[in-house]
């Protein structure tokens, strides 16, 4: 089964092509970032021209480099939501021409869907252990979700306000760091006094598994302008290595209050997905706590696997036709969903 994926939920065009539902063969992508620096985030109507003017090219691209053509190709997979529906439009509209085309079914898959399964791309399924807590870190969402088998989700808990990697890039902006935030503020973080400030750890109720990271940026934010000179490097650093501190703990924990949960003790495996899960403070602060509960740890075998990429859409719709089979999915137009709440099966 060779299934070609799109995903352009937000400003990255990406391209992949995955065999039977593990092995990518390819998996392309063009950033933005250089399009939205400016803007200090991203402009929806730049991000969907973008997308339009550059998918054949990452396409032709990809095909050439797995040396497929269109008569190896099985079905095509595209994200149809959550994310930026004028970016989506631009990823199914594209996805139906060529399945219309061609004559191949076309497979919608739920963005999330993609960062939850992330893990098991280059790996062998057959050994993952279920339930799976996993966290998704992303720019646009952070999740707490149950897997409780591979087609089976619960989400235990969301952000109530700003996502893990919104927090980071709307920190960066403060301190003119740039975007995407996440990448320089932990390479910033590395030359940082951690404990130079104690940025506050929301923590909600009691037994809430929601997040909450607008109380941390926006202490950052006032304690950024309350210098008075010009901020030096030392200063940013220490700035940057507290925030990440602040924010790898407060996940930590949360992931914690979840494990020790009655209703959660039969949890196997512990999952950290999406951009977020790049950082490396954040890895080594989950693979402790999965160690000390006896829990097998997993984050995307390569790192172009954290980011928006299209071999996790490729990978989940594989999941969706060995369920469903492929005459459960036509060749047709397909409209796009900005809005999606993840469904519970696939
Ligand atoms: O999953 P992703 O590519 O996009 C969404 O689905 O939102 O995640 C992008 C996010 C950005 O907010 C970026 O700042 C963050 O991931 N990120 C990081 C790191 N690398 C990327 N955050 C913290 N540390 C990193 N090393
Ligand atoms: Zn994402």
């Amino acid at each position: 089964m060779r299934i070609l994926a799109f995903e352009t939920s937000c400003d990255d065009t990406c391209v992949a092509i995955v065999d039977n539902g593990t092995r990518v063969l390819v998996n392309t992508r063009t950033h933005q970032n250089d399009a939205h620096t400016p803007h200090g985030g991203i402009v929806p109507e730049v991000a969907a021209r973008l997308h339009a003017d550059r998918w054949r090219g990452v396409l032709e691209e990809a095909m050439q480099e797995a040396k497929t053509t269109w008569s190896d190709i099985d079905a095509i997979a595209v994200t149809q939501g959550p994310g930026l529906g004028t970016s989506l439009l631009t990823g199914t509209t594209a996805a139906s021409f060529l399945a219309l085309l061609h004559d191949k079914p076309l497979i919608p898959v739920h963005h999330i869907w993609g960062h939850l399964l992330s893990p098991l791309l280059d790996r062998n399924i057959d050994k993952a252990r279920f339930p799976a807590l996993v966290l998704t870190v992303s720019g646009g969402h952070t999740n707490l979700v149950k897997l409780h088998a591979l087609d089976r989700a619960e989400v235990l808990g969301k952000t109530r306000d700003d996502a893990a990697g919104e927090a980071f890039d709307k920190v960066a902006r403060v301190l003119g760091l740039g975007y995407p935030g996440g990448p320089a503020i932990s390479k910033m973080a590395e030359m940082g006094d951690k404990n130079a400030h104690n940025f506050p750890k929301s923590m909600l109720e009691k037994d809430s598994l929601d997040f909450s990271f607008s109380g941390v940026k926006a202490a950052v934010k006032r304690h950024t302008e309350q210098i008075e000179t010009p901020i030096t490097e030392k200063q940013k650093a220490d700035i940057c290595a507290s925030f990440q501190r602040a924010v790898v703990e407060t996940l930590t924990k949360k992931v914690k209050r979840a494990l020790g949960q009655p209703t959660h003790a039969n949890v196997r495996s512990l999952w950290l997905v999406g951009g977020v899960s790049a950082n490396t403070a954040l890895r080594r602060s989950l693979e402790e706590l999965a160690e000390s509960w006896g829990l097998d740890f997993a984050c995307p075998a390569k790192m172009e696997y954290c980011t928006d990429n299209a071999a996790m859409i490729g990978g989940v719709a594989a999941i969706m036709v060995a369920k469903h089979g492929l005459a459960a999915f036509p060749s047709r137009a397909l409209d796009a969903r900005g809005r999606w709440v993840l469904p519970e099966g696939l």
